[in-house]
């Protein structure tokens, strides 16, 4: 892309330019909407819609048929049913300083002819995807993303999972479509990407593409498990006026029992909305969740009638974006982390630099191709641009979200600076770092003889939903591993740490820094409690690669003990054979999954040894397998429609509890459909295939109540 002044442009030269920048554009929105995986920062994405906007308006001639100008977001996955928007879902402009807000409310008095001041509400512009929600008499029928704003993608078993999300709404009117933003919380982001990371699975950028790619799953129990929040701020077809007030409207919403967002107010004119603008940029940082600007809304909705739409924005409504939390800043250096499965994961150590009020010196740098200027599929990124050690690079952070290098300056970048050439030994131990085809992620073979990676698991094997040991967390982990005198190097150490205190007579830990008489033994005691551990605890706290707390706990309740799972694992060792096939045919337990635990407890390993050696010194407590003689044991259930005497989580967790398998949709390998009211497509490819289907009562008195 050029960087010449709009004024200057030749014909020929706009022309060129605004074919390059429909295509960027068309990436950049593929990247971020279809693929959850945005390449470009939202500040550089803003740069080019802003950008192709002005070379528009000078040259209006040469505006193009795909132009991004008219376009609103990506056009719809594959994989999902369509469903056409009855009222187009828009999408906003944008405000970026104070005198943009004030040329809105002039160009919104002026459209209407209105000489005194008018009322607009002010509320946060919440940073996750928008949803439509369809209710017909009071029940959810449909659930859709925006798309492109005429068609979206039908996520309604999705949309169901999530808590925030009425399932039947009373007093509603007869048709009301509810709009607003599905959104991830800082710590529950947080926390998902600590479990993805412990099972291997990938993570998730910030939580806007984690609130994306889970409510775009196609198997609903996934996007259940994700803790998906939603706050209702707009509407879509409805067959009465919620109100006559956008303030109005969204009190309804709310009494109506959707959540709306506590920071909207009514303003009296530009004054009061940029006071308000400036209340809510200050709170950002403690909302908890990732807002990206404020939302102004003509308050009288008769006037937002009138005002109207664009091409794809109304007339009546702008969004104040905060500025961009970009700073530029020299890249000092390049360190290599090696986590818990041996991942290498570059992190850029930066002169340290303010961005967005946060002193930032350290930024990550995703993996190789990531700094070579490649994305996964080896496409370039950031126009192919690499970065080196010694260059200027600009910093960005997104709410909450470790920060991260965006972009390279080359015009700064020294003659004699070298391309950064990523290791291919693990700098923690020395062994070979092996990249597997079609990972971005170059990993460490070094396995426990690796102290990094050591550590990490080590970490893990404490952490809540594993030991749990109270008074040995993160920070004790690295001490003791580090420790001359009680030096904790597997699992197995935790649990002889009291004895070799004791065998030691001089330096006893209740006389250390930090340590008294009163910790010491309580540490010892909170190891002690835990020598008795669930199977599933004791599986997801070995770590293993892909074996997190789900497939952890299908073991547990498959095997029942330690001694059965052991088996199995040692007689399906070759990766073929009878065996093999019945790990793998385990539900929820496929081939990677059963490579990875045949790989890490292989009974030739000395890894199975410390296993061995640590399970010797517990009591492994067995986990009630499911039941197998319940009328519904190993069958596969579909549920469709309402559920009226439980809510969907509840009744998949009671059918799986007896034993039966639930799935997201009907095939020739499902054998009962319970059906309530609404149950639609799924009902009737039940129906084709010949299946059972029964309703709600008949499925209760089929499970005993
Ligand atoms: S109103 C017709 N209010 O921002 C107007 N949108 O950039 C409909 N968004 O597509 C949108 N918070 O996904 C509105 N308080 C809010 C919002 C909000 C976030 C999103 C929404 C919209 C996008 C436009």
């Amino acid at each position: 892309m050029t960087d010449k002044p709009v004024e200057v442009l030749t014909e020929a030269e706009a022309r060129a330019e605004l074919a390059r920048l429909a295509q960027a554009i068309a990436a950049a929105n593929t990247a971020y909407h279809t693929l959850d995986a945005p390449e470009i920062s939202d500040a550089e994405y803003d740069a080019l819609k802003r950008r192709n906007a002005a070379i528009e308006a000078r040259f209006p001639a040469l505006k193009r048929p795909d132009s991004p100008t008219d376009q609103v977001g990506a056009t719809v996955a594959e994989g999902f049913g369509k469903v056409a928007h009855r009222v187009r879902m828009l999408s906003l402009e944008n405000a970026f300083t104070p005198e943009e807000v004030a040329e809105f409310d002039d160009r919104v008095r002026k459209f209407l002819g209105h000489r005194g001041a008018l009322d607009y509400t002010a509320e946060p512009k919440i940073d996750g995807l928008s949803l439509s929600l369809r209710y017909e008499d009071g029940v959810l029928v449909q659930a859709a993303t925006r798309g492109d704003g005429e068609v979206g993608e039908n996520v309604t078993e999705n949309a169901r999972t999530i808590a925030d999300i009425p399932q039947r709404l009373t007093g509603a009117p007869v048709v009301l479509e509810v709009r607003g933003e599905v959104y991830m919380s800082h710590a529950d982001f947080a926390a998902l990407n600590e479990r993805q990371s412990a099972t291997g699975d990938r993570t998730f950028a910030n939580p806007r593409n984690a609130a994306a790619g889970s409510l775009r799953q196609l198997d609903a129990s996934i996007t259940a498990s994700r803790p998906l929040r939603f706050f209702a701020y707009a509407w879509g077809e409805v067959s009465a006026p919620l109100s006559t007030t956008q303030l109005g409207a969204i009190a309804r919403l709310n009494e109506l029992g959707f959540q709306t967002n506590p920071l909207t107010v009514l303003c009296d004119g530009p004054e009061a909305m940029l006071a308000h603008y400036r209340r809510i940029e200050a709170q950002r940082a403690t909302l908890g969740y990732d807002i990206d600007g404020v939302v102004y809304k003509v308050n009288d909705l008769a006037l937002q009638q009138r005002l109207g739409f664009r091409s794809s924005t109304p007339r009546w409504a702008i969004a104040h974006k905060f500025p961009a939390e970009l700073a530029w800043t020299e890249l000092l250096g390049i360190d290599i982390q090696v986590g818990r499965t041996g991942a290498l994961s570059p992190v850029a150590r930066l002169r340290p630099v303010t961005v967005g009020g946060v002193v930032v010196s350290n930024a990550t740098l995703h993996n190789e191709d990531y700094i070579a200027g490649r994305d996964s599929r080896g496409q370039p990124i950031r126009g192919g641009k690499d970065i080196r050690v010694g260059d200027w690079v600009q910093v960005y952070r997104a709410g909450d979200v470790i920060p991260k290098v965006a972009d390279v300056d080359l015009a700064r970048r020294k003659s004699d600076a070298q391309p950064f050439v990523f290791p291919d030994v693990c700098p923690e131990c020395g062994s070979p770092a092996h990249r597997e085809p079609g990972d971005s992620v170059r990993r460490c073979t070094g396995g426990l003889i690796c102290p990094a990676q050591a550590v990490e698991r080590l970490k893990h094997f404490v952490s809540r939903n594993a030991f749990d040991i109270e008074g040995l967390g993160a920070k004790q982990i690295e001490m003791f591993f580090n420790d001359p005198i009680l030096p904790v190097r597997s699992p197995a150490d935790i649990f002889t740490l009291a004895e070799r205190d004791a065998a030691n007579p001089l330096q006893k830990l209740r006389n250390r820094d930090g340590f008294g008489e009163v910790s010491a033994a309580k540490l010892f005691a909170a190891i002690e409690a835990r020598r008795r551990i669930r199977l599933d605890r004791l599986i997801f706290a070995l770590g293993i690669r892909h074996i997190g707390e789900t497939s952890s706990g299908l073991l547990a309740r498959h095997f029942g003990t330690w001694e059965a799972l052991v088996q199995a694992i040692d007689a399906a060792r070759d990766c073929s054979g009878p065996d093999w096939e019945a790990l793998t045919a385990i539900d929820g337990i496929g081939e990677v999954s059963a490579r990875a635990l045949v790989d890490a407890l292989h009974p030739d390993s000395p890894e199975r040894a410390e296993v061995d050696r640590l399970v010797g010194m517990l009591t492994v407590l067995p986990v009630a397998a499911a039941a197998t003689d319940s009328p519904v044991a190993g069958k596969t259930v579909v549920f469709t429609g309402t559920l009226e005497r439980m809510t969907r989580a509840e009744a998949k967790a009671r059918a799986e509890a007896l034993g039966a398998k639930v799935a997201g949709s009907v095939s020739a390998k499902t054998d009962l459909v319970v059906a309530g009211p609404g149950a639609g497509s799924k009902a009737k490819d039940a129906e084709r295939l010949g299946i059972e289907i029964i309703d709600e009562d008949a499925w209760l008195r089929l499970i005993g109540g």
